[in-house]
């Protein structure tokens, strides 16, 4: 029996009341949060997006009908209430913005009923991610999460201010597209009107900014959907969004400014820090030889030490043939933690394992003075002494090391470190430490494909005084590439393009593409090079990371209104579903499943 709200008009949100109103009639429209009977009285939380405020009901204000109607009322009921504000009679509640006041009911409407929720809309209750999932309409009134959906509100808010304000115009990019440089899987849609051709949802809106460029748009932003097939963690969702950007006219130290000032403005105005300018920036050597990471996590030290020359003349064949196969030995001084027990270090050796290492050696220096090592016996006792000593060992320290080429050693290292920070909790929750991380490689080389691949994508400028090597060594070109890292996590990302057809077409040919190849895949950009075109560059953040590290939530999901889960599924809506034979004609498309799946069908 829903009752309609005609003739009222809502006043205020819940906490847009205050003491200043004592006295005032208001009409306020919510959620119930929950209800108490005390005998001849009744209160009621009520709820909407701003917060709490109570009601309160008594008999003799607004009437038997009225009490009745109020002792019906249960959690989530939608009711409009109108009232006086008073001081509150019962004791002050500090928790609640609204806690000095309350409102004395006069009219009750109860505009929906609502069925028991499966969980309660409740901050602080923890409920399964697959329920609160399923049923993210009602998760999505937990305050924590409506919360950090305004906190995102705030920040696009601010971004859209600042860029503008710098001089950006906001444009717009296909959705439907052709395939986009960046690397992932494509997710495509099937066109109707051309059978048996794609459409691939965009990467990123990489080609339509550089082209924007080339059209004399100067400087362009959007907030913009992005889609990448990819094995979903904590911190990717198969469609995400970028804040985008791309200038024209600019080289790194530019882009960098820019960025710098928008990172502030954007922290200050969402969530009051300020960041310390100018940002720290690292080249990728250093980030790797440092960190054992291009995201380099610099709330806390325990850097890596390179030891391969103090250990290249011991005997342990470990060090020793990873040395001459051109790797590296490199160690971790956990500090305070030379009396680890066995099972601890064997948990840590096994989590290296994980990351690819063949193992993982150590040194124990135990508060006792002694000293015990996984391979004491391959080591002359100097050469044990310049290792401790090489690591800044001291009593009670454990020493790691990993011998393996450069790219393990530093992927083994890095995430070990991580993991031993968490554990010792040797992180600052509230810190914000910003860092660049510029002159990335070009170019990887990808065992499987047996050729190079572009580290950020084809487009990718190199370093100046690198070109040379272009030709002679291009695994050892450095690019205008620069990423920004935030306490670890790879927040945005960019670079300055190439815009000379002749550096153009050496990328592509280190790239293994041929002429027609690189034709096919991006001629309308080349061909839009041919007529005039400006030098750029430009970056990209990820919007939902960085609200992520705003909210200090663990996961992208929690700022995303409906997100999807691990296996790229969305629980509420079922999605991605089956569709009509019809639907299938109508595309010339056949589902041609593996035998074994048809049968699970
Ligand atoms: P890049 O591929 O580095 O660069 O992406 C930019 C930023 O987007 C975020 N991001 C993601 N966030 C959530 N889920 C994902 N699956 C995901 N993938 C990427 C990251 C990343 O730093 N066009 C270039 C930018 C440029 O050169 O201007 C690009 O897309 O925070
Ligand atoms: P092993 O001779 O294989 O028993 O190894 C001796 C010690 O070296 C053990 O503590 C191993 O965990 C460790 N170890 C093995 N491979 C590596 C490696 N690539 N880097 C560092 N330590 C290793």
């Amino acid at each position: 029996m829903a009752e309609s709200m005609k003739g009222l008009k809502r006043s205020h949100r819940c906490t847009e009341v205050s003491s200043a109103n004592i006295g005032e009639q208001v009409t306020l429209m919510g959620w119930v949060q929950k209800r108490r009977n005390l005998g001849s009285l009744i209160f009621v939380d009520l709820r909407d997006r701003s917060g709490l405020v109570q009601l309160i009901f008594d008999e003799d204000t607004i009437g038997t009908e009225g009490f009745e109607k109020a002792g019906k009322l249960r959690s989530e009921f939608v009711i409009a209430a109108v009232g006086t504000v008073e001081k509150r009679s019962g004791a002050v509640n500090e928790n609640l913005k609204t806690g000095d006041i309350e409102i004395k009911v006069t009219e009750l409407r109860i505009l929906s009923e609502a069925q028991t929720p499966p969980f309660p809309i409740d901050a602080d209750i923890s409920v399964k991610d697959e329920l609160r999932l399923k049923y993210r309409y009602l998760d999505l009134r937990r305050p924590n999460i409506q919360k950090n959906l305004m906190l995102r509100s705030k920040v696009a808010t601010t971004i859209r201010a600042c860029l503008t304000e710098e001089g950006f115009l906001e444009i717009e990019t296909p959705i439907l597209c052709k395939s986009t440089p960046e690397g992932a899987r494509d997710y495509l849609v099937p066109s109707r009107v051309h059978p048996g051709n794609f459409y691939a949802l965009p990467q990123s809106p990489q080609i339509f900014k550089q082209l924007l460029m080339c059209s004399g748009y100067d400087r362009y932003f959007q907030i913009a959907k992005c889609f990448r097939d990819e094995d979903l963690r904590a911190d990717r969702q198969p469609e995400f969004t970028q804040v985008d950007m791309e200038l024209s006219f600019v080289d790194v130290d530019d882009v960098i400014a820019v960025n710098e000032k928008l990172l502030h403005r954007m922290f200050k105005e969402a969530i009051g820090i300020d960041i310390p300018l100018p940002i720290p920036r690292m080249t990728w050597q250093e980030a790797m030889d440092r960190f054992g990471s291009d995201k380099p996590d610099t709330r806390f030290g325990m850097e890596l030490i390179n030891v391969t020359e103090t250990v290249k003349d011991c005997d342990f064949v470990v060090f020793k043939s990873a040395i001459e196969a051109g790797g590296t030995v490199r160690g971790l001084n956990v500090k305070g933690q030379g009396d680890m027990p066995r099972k601890k270090i064997d948990a840590i050796v096994n989590r290296a394992k994980e990351f690819g290492a063949k193992g993982l050696a150590y040194i124990q220096m135990k508060a006792d003075g002694t000293v015990k090592s996984s391979f004491a016996k391959f080591m002359t006792e100097e050469e044990t002494v310049a290792l401790i000593e090489a690591m800044g060992g001291e009593t009670g320290d454990l020493l790691l090391f990993a011998a393996d080429k450069n790219s393990v050693v530093w992927d083994v290292l890095g995430n070990i470190r991580l993991d031993i920070a968490k554990q010792m909790e040797l992180i600052n929750k509230d810190d914000y430490n910003f860092v660049w991380v510029t002159e990335f490689p070009l170019l990887e080389w990808n065992e499987d494909a047996g050729r190079y691949v572009a580290m950020h994508h084809p487009f990718t400028m190199p370093m100046d005084e690198d070109l040379p090597l272009l030709d002679t060594d291009p695994g050892k070109v450095r690019a205008k590439a620069y990423d920004i890292v935030l306490n670890g996590t790879e927040i945005g990302g960019g670079s300055v393009r190439i815009f000379q057809d002749d550096v153009q077409e050496k990328m592509f040919e280190c790239l293994g593409f041929t002429k027609e190849e690189a034709y096919d895949r991006f001629g309308f950009l080349l061909n839009a090079f041919k007529y005039g075109v400006p030098p750029h560059a430009g970056l990209a953040y990820g919007l939902d990371r960085l609200v992520m590290l705003m909210a200090q939530e663990d996961s992208i999901r929690d700022v995303i209104a409906f997100p999807k889960v691990k296996d790229a599924s969305c629980l509420m809506t079922e999605a991605p579903g089956q569709v009509d034979d019809k639907q299938l004609e109508e595309l010339f498309l056949a589902v041609d499943l593996p035998a074994e799946e048809e049968t699970e069908e």
